[in-house]
């Protein structure tokens, strides 16, 4: 397994496994299935209501914690300096692990109303310093912040995000945050890589699959390291979760990789951190 050195030092697996529905649905075996596949980053949420399912199949694997990486997520209500720490030690308990390896701030705003947001996200991120400085998180990170809301913790904080975790898979891109995160050296991570699944009978994708004589899953996932984008894929089937860490026999183009930076609007989840969910595919 490729890995990344972070701004902060750390150096974590290049892909890691997205827990949101895949834990909840199918429970534990999920989980063990995919720790038995290789995955050693996981990626979870207080929001994902799996913390105490994904503790335990870390535990019970019998690898030691320093074995893996476990990121979670302070939600939209958590916010605010008590209030993160509160989260954070919530989730430390349901996880049953006394650090995390990363903490991230969900969403940047709690409420798409709320005037007050960049004080409210300033104090998360004071907290989750704080944490750190602790001892119970080792890096700092946030998820779905565009640029401006990039420029709150830069100009607040002291110490800088190593991760932003954004939608990203063919056909929903976000370049325009991608590239400010890679200006600044934070890494990007991608949720739905490839587009929960909507992406995947895409005419363009199937195509070009074929030809590298590759799934359209891993085409996606190799674009996003191509990309220098750290992928987070979903799956319940073991044969699926080990198609998505077999990414090495095969290079995208230089002229596939525009192609697939081109593509029109495709998968869209119609999630953003700044306007009401519009319905996916718009
Ligand atoms: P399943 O959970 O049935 O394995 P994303 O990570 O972009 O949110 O996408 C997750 C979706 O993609 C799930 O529906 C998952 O199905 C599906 N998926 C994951 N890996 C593959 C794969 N290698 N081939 C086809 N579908 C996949």
């Amino acid at each position: 397994m490729e890995y990344l050195t972070l701004n902060n030092g750390l150096s974590v697996p290049a892909i890691g496994f997205g827990t949101y529905k895949a834990a909840v649905e199918e429970g534990e075996t999920v989980l063990q299935n995919a720790i038995r596949t290789g995955y050693r980053y996981f990626d979870t949420a207080s929001f994902y209501e799996n913390e105490e399912i994904l503790g335990k199949a870390l535990r019970e694997s019998g690898l030691p914690r320093q074995e893996f990486f476990v990121a979670s997520k302070v939600w939209k209500t958590e916010m605010g300096y008590e209030n993160t720490k509160a989260a954070l030690d919530r989730s430390l308990k349901r996880l049953g692990m006394d650090y995390l390896d990363f903490y991230l701030v969900h969403w940047p705003k709690a409420d798409l109303e709320d005037t007050q947001w960049a004080f409210r996200l300033s104090e998360t991120w004071r907290a989750m310093e704080d944490a750190q400085k602790a001892g119970k998180i080792r890096g700092l990170g946030v998820s779905n912040c565009l640029p401006h809301h990039l420029e709150v913790i830069l100009e607040s904080g002291t110490i800088m995000p190593a991760i932003d975790q954004i939608e990203f898979h063919p056909g929903y891109l976000q370049l325009e945050t991608v590239e400010k995160c890679q200006s600044l050296g934070i890494q990007v991570q991608a949720w739905s890589p490839m587009g929960r699944a909507r992406v995947l009978q895409d005419a363009l994708l199937c195509e070009m699959a074929e030809k590298y004589g590759v799934s359209t899953a891993q085409l996606c996932l190799k674009f996003a390291r191509q990309m220098q984008v750290m992928p987070l894929p979903k799956a319940t089937a073991p044969e699926r979760m080990l198609q998505n860490l077999s990414l090495d026999g095969f290079t995208i183009s230089a002229e596939d990789v525009e192609a697939l930076k081109n593509m029109p609007r495709t998968g869209w989840s119609g999630e953003h951190p700044d306007r009401e969910r519009v319905p996916a595919n718009s």
